[in-house]
């Protein structure tokens, strides 16, 4: 703990244990006016005013601040019937930590316009504790505040999250940044911590994957640059709001897979996996199929569900017929590709050389004949009797 959050520590403590004493014996606590509506509106003459002011004990004894006096924040009131206005405490006073790391996100830089300040995403007299806000009531109540301004974001019911997660689980609270900033806890080089501390057996098979390797480089380097659109982090392939869920996951995926990897994609949509995929089919393999979602590897490294001594296993889920025979089968066959599908390179050589053979002796032949059509009808013309009788 850093001094001056000690210092706010202590300072609100001392607050809460004279206070409630002291006030009670001054008659100056607050229920006996601010929890009684026709009281307010009589001393204000304003109905709307009064209900701005109504403030029942209750509502705070209920919240984080459960053990705070008012006058801790409303340290200005000393005496009854109080004077006006009255000087308040800023939540920072109390809270400089939290205040310190807010002061960094999108939302300090946007107070003014829009007044993102604590009250906005808290409230004032009914602060949810962090406990509170793990409750269902607590989840839906904190996330109708950020989408009270961001109504645009709402998770819809098909996400997988929707009721289930805070928007702050993802998005973090006070060190709120637009996405593509390092800074953001959704940037795709700290999505493995940020969705990882929810999903962690996901994470923990994740971290030996060929794209965690990746970012790991891109960290290790210090390279925090790279266009966050092309970085393989969770939601390369699980997408951002509203993404999908279970067995359609698989599917859904390969659109992704292919924005990366152009040249496997395209011809795998050529195989006959992916004209049926294509097609709309439920059952015919796709990229994450063969390759695994989380944990991939290269096909050259053992483990990898793709390499030659998996394969059988590999395919057999779907084909149980399948053998060393059949897996040789070319998933991706680059039929110019001598080093990856030589077979498939070799025939496809020699079924051109064939055909190109086929037609060029074809040529050749109708060339000659031609040639010698033209020589023979030459040599009619010439045969001719030149002096023909009239
Ligand atoms: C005797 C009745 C009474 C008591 C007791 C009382 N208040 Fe008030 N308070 C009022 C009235 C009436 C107003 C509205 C004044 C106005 O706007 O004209 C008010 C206004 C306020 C305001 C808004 C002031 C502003 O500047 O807009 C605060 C904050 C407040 N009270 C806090 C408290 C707290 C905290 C206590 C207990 C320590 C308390 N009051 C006790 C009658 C009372
Ligand atoms: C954790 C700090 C905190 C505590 C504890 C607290 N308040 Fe407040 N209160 C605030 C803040 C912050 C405001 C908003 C001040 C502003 O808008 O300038 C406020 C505003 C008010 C207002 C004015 C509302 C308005 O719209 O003008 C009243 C009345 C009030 N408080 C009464 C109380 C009473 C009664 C208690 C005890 C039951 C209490 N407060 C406890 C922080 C607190
Ligand atoms: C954009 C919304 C937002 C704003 C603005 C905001 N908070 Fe928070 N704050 C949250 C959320 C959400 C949590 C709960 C995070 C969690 O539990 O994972 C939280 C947690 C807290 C906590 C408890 C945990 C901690 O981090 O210490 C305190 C104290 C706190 N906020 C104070 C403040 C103060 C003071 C301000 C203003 C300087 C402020 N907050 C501004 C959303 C916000
Ligand atoms: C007088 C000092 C004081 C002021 C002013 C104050 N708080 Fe607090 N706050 C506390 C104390 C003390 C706790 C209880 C800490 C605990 O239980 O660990 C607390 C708890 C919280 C928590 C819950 C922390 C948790 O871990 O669950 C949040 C959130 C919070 N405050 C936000 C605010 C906001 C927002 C404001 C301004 C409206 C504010 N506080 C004003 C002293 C204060
Ligand atoms: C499962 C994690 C997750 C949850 C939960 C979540 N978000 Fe998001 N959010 C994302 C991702 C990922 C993006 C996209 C980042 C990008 O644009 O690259 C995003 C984008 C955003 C953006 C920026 C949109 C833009 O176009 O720049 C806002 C604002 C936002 N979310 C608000 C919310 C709100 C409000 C909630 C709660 C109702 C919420 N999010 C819940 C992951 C999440
Ligand atoms: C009082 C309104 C308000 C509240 C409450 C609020 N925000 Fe914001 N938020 C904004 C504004 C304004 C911006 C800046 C948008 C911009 O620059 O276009 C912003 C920016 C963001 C961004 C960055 C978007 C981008 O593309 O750069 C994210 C993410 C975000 N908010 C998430 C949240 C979450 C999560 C919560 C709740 C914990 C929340 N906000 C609460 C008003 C709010
Ligand atoms: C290369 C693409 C890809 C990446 C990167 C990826 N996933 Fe997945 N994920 C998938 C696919 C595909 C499925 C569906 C698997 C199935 O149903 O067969 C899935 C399923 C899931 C599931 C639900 C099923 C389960 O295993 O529990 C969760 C949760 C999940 N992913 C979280 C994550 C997290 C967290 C990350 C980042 C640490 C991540 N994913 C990274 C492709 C990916
Ligand atoms: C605050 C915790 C939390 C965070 C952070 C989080 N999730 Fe989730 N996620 C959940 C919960 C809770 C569920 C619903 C689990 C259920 O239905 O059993 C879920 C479900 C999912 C599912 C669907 C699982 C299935 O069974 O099909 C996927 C995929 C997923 N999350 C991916 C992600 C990704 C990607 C991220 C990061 C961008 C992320 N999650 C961040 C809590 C979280
Ligand atoms: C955001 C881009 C992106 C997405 C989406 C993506 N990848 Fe990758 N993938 C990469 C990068 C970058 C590498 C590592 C560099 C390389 O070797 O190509 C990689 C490596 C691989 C490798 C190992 C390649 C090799 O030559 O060693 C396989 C296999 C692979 N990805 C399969 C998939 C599958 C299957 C999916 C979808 C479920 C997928 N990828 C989604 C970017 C992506
Ligand atoms: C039927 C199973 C199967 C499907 C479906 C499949 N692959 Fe493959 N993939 C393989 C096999 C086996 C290899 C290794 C042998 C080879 O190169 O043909 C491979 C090789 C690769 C490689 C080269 C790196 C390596 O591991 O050798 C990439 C990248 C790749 N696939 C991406 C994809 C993408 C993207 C999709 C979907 C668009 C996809 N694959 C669909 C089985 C499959
Ligand atoms: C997710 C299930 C699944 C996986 C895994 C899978 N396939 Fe298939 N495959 C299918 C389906 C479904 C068909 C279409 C069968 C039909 O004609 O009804 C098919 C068709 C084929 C065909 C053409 C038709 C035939 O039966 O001869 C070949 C060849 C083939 N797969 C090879 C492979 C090889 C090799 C692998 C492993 C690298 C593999 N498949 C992995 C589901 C799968």
């Amino acid at each position: 703990m850093r001094p001056a959050q000690l210092l706010g520590l202590l300072a609100s403590l001392t607050i809460v244990h004279l206070a409630p004493a002291r006030l009670r014996a001054q008659g100056l606590e607050c229920d006996r006016c601010h929890a009684e509506l026709e009281l307010l509106r009589q001393r204000t003459g304003s109905m709307a005013r009064a209900e701005e002011l109504l403030t029942p004990e209750a509502v705070l004894r209920g919240s984080a601040h459960g053990k705070l006096a008012c006058t801790a924040c409303h340290d200005g009131i000393t005496q009854s019937p109080h004077a006006l206005p009255v000087v308040t405490r800023r939540c920072a006073s109390c809270h400089p930590a939290a205040d310190s790391v807010w002061g960094g996100s999108v939302h300090a830089q946007v107070r003014d316009r829009a007044s993102v300040g604590c009250p906005a995403c808290h409230g004032v007299h009914d602060v949810a504790s962090r406990q509170q806000l793990r409750t269902p009531a607590g989840r839906e109540r904190g996330n109708a505040r950020c989408t009270a301004c961001h109504a645009g974001q709402q998770l819809p019911a098909t996400d997988p999250h929707a009721g289930r997660a805070l928007c702050a689980g993802c998005h973090g609270s006070h060190d709120i940044r637009g996405p593509e900033l390092i800074g953001s806890a959704m940037h795709p080089l700290r999505q493995l911590a940020t969705c990882g501390a929810c999903h962690d057996s996901v994470a923990a098979v994740w971290r030996g994957d060929v794209h965690a390797d990746t970012l790991r480089k891109l960290l290790a380097a210090g390279v925090l640059d790279e266009d966050p659109d092309a970085l393989p982090g969770c939601t390369a392939c699980h997408g951002a709001h509203g993404a999908p869920r279970g067995a359609a996951m698989a599917r859904a995926s390969v659109g992704r897979c292919a924005a990366c990897h152009e040249r496997f994609a395209e011809i795998y949509y050529e195989s006959y996996h992916g004209q049926a995929v294509r097609l709309g089919s439920q059952a015919a393999a796709t990229c994450a199929d063969c390759h695994g979602a989380h944990g991939i590897r290269p096909s050259a490294e053992p483990p990898a569900r793709t390499a030659r001594a998996r394969r059988v296993a590999t395919c057999g889920a779907c084909h149980p017929e399948a053998g060393a025979r059949f897996v040789a089968y070319a998933a991706h066959p680059e039929p110019m590709n001598r080093e990856r599908n030589p077979w498939v390179f070799f025939t496809f050589w020699a079924m051109n050389a064939l055909l190109v053979g086929a037609m060029g002796l074809w040529a050749l032949h109708t060339g000659i004949w031609w040639i010698r059509l033209v020589l023979d009808q030459r040599k009619a013309r010439a045969d001719q009797p030149r002096n023909a009788p009239n």
